[in-house]
């Protein structure tokens, strides 16, 4: 038997409900590894009846024998690091040989916040979650910035730190907070935190190919999702990596022949945070109500989330561009109440129709959605403990949603807790 390695990953703009279907899924798996983002992630878990968010540590730091790895392909915050390292020690579960970080992840330094902030002060702003994430990538592919590795040599790291700084000084004249940075205070500082975490730095490329050898299962989590991907979301309103499936050989080293399947995770209505095209949005009191009832609101950043139906048409290019092999759909509980459901089959724009889906803000700002309504289903999902016992009228609104994107929905997520997971064979 071949051993299972899965891309699990957001099919929509992030927020899917990736986190407890990751930590459903975990116990499968001997390795869960983040591969791209930072601490702009939220993932939600439920365990002992508590609710716990992660924004770095992979979520399946819960399941006591899966390992958790940190890939190159991530940009590391040291001060979320150290908070996450906290909160998990503090709840008695154990990191040591289980949590490990790619010595080739980039760091989020304090630099880095400030200039998101700056960002995200003018009339141009993204909507970022002000957590660095941007700049971390833009220093990183300006091949300016600092990797775990660079602490192997204390004067070259200093070095790049004065370097940057200087340069970001005469960019940004105007601001303080920057300008109030120190390199050696910098430096010290994070020489400090270093020596708080470099227990867990290690080549993480190594571990996974070791891993690949010994038949493992790996879990590849994505962050955030497909259209916020830096090339396939809705640039410029987007996150400034690849969280689409492309993104997870590049971000943790395995390679892409060696993926068996990708998850894609599917909420029943969409959501977005921050700014950017939402054809389906929702700027009435159906929206209201979904955001109340799903209590929308970002894991991050506390921020409403702006609601909206069910996209099919971005859907399709979301299972497209990842390779999608099944579906988890979550939060259809969410649609109990409702008379009528809509789902969006296709876009007007300009009195032409379109069913595919172009990832270009003008056209996505013109485009009016064209929907097909569903009959509500009215009646409280959780009660159900297997598919056949739905409702004719949820049946045909899953079954629509197979047909349109051709692809199985294996799971149905019915609540927020582990039990309410509903799956079909
Ligand atoms: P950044 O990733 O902080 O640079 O933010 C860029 C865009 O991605 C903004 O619209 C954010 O709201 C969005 N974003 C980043 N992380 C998440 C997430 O985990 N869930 C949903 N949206 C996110």
């Amino acid at each position: 038997m071949t051993n299972k390695i899965t891309v699990l990953l957001g099919l929509q703009w992030g927020d899917e409900g990736k986190g407890k279907v990751i930590d459903i899924l975990s116990p499968q798996y001997d390795f869960v590894v983040r591969y791209q983002g930072g601490a702009n992630a939220g993932h939600s878990i439920v365990f002992n009846n508590k609710k716990y968010v992660l924004h770095l540590i992979p979520s399946g730091i819960f399941t006591e024998h899966t390992k958790c790895v940190i890939g190159n392909g991530t940009v590391v915050d040291p001060d979320a690091l150290l908070d996450e390292i906290s909160l998990l020690k503090n709840e008695g579960i154990k990191l040591d040989g289980r949590l490990f970080l790619s010595e080739g992840a980039h760091l989020i330094l304090p630099y880095h916040k400030i200039i998101d902030a700056i960002n995200e002060s003018t009339s141009e702003k993204i909507g970022t979650t002000k957590r660095g994430i941007g700049p971390a990538y833009y220093s990183k592919y300006a091949r300016s910035g600092i990797r775990f590795y660079d602490f192997r040599n204390e004067d070259v790291l200093y070095n790049k730190i004065e370097r940057n700084l200087n340069y970001l000084k005469r960019i940004f004249p105007y601001s303080d907070e920057l300008n109030e940075l120190e390199p050696i205070i910098v430096f010290r500082d994070q020489i400090r935190k270093f020596s708080e975490y470099r227990k867990f730095i290690t080549d993480t490329t190594e571990l996974l190919h070791n891993a690949l050898n010994d038949k493992k299962n790996i879990l590849l989590e994505g962050a955030q999702g497909t259209l916020l991907d830096i090339d396939f979301g809705t640039y410029p309103y987007v996150t400034s990596s690849h969280p689409t499936a492309g993104g997870a050989s590049i971000g943790s080293g395995i390679p892409p022949l060696k993926i068996n399947s990708v998850i894609g995770v599917v909420k029943a209505y969409t959501t977005r945070v921050g700014e950017g095209p939402f054809p389906t949005e929702l700027i009435d009191d159906y929206g209201k109500k979904i955001a109340k009832l799903g209590v929308e609101f970002g894991a991050t950043t506390g921020r409403p989330r702006r609601c909206g139906w069910l996209d099919l048409v971005a859907l399709k290019y979301a299972c497209e561009i990842n390779g999608v092999t099944e579906i988890v759909l979550t939060k259809a509980d969410v649609l109990d109440e409702f008379d009528e459901i809509q789902v969006c089959v296709a876009y007007e724009n300009n009195s032409l129709k379109f069913t595919r889906f172009i990832p270009y803000v003008d056209f996505l700002n013109n485009c009016k959605p064209v929907y097909k309504s569903f009959k509500g289903w009215k009646t409280h999902i959780n009660q159900f403990k297997d598919y056949n016992s739905f409702p004719t009228e949820f049946h045909q609104f899953v079954e629509f949603i197979e047909n349109f994107i051709n692809t199985k929905i294996s799971f149905i997520s019915t609540g927020a807790s582990r039990e309410e997971m509903i799956i079909r064979n």
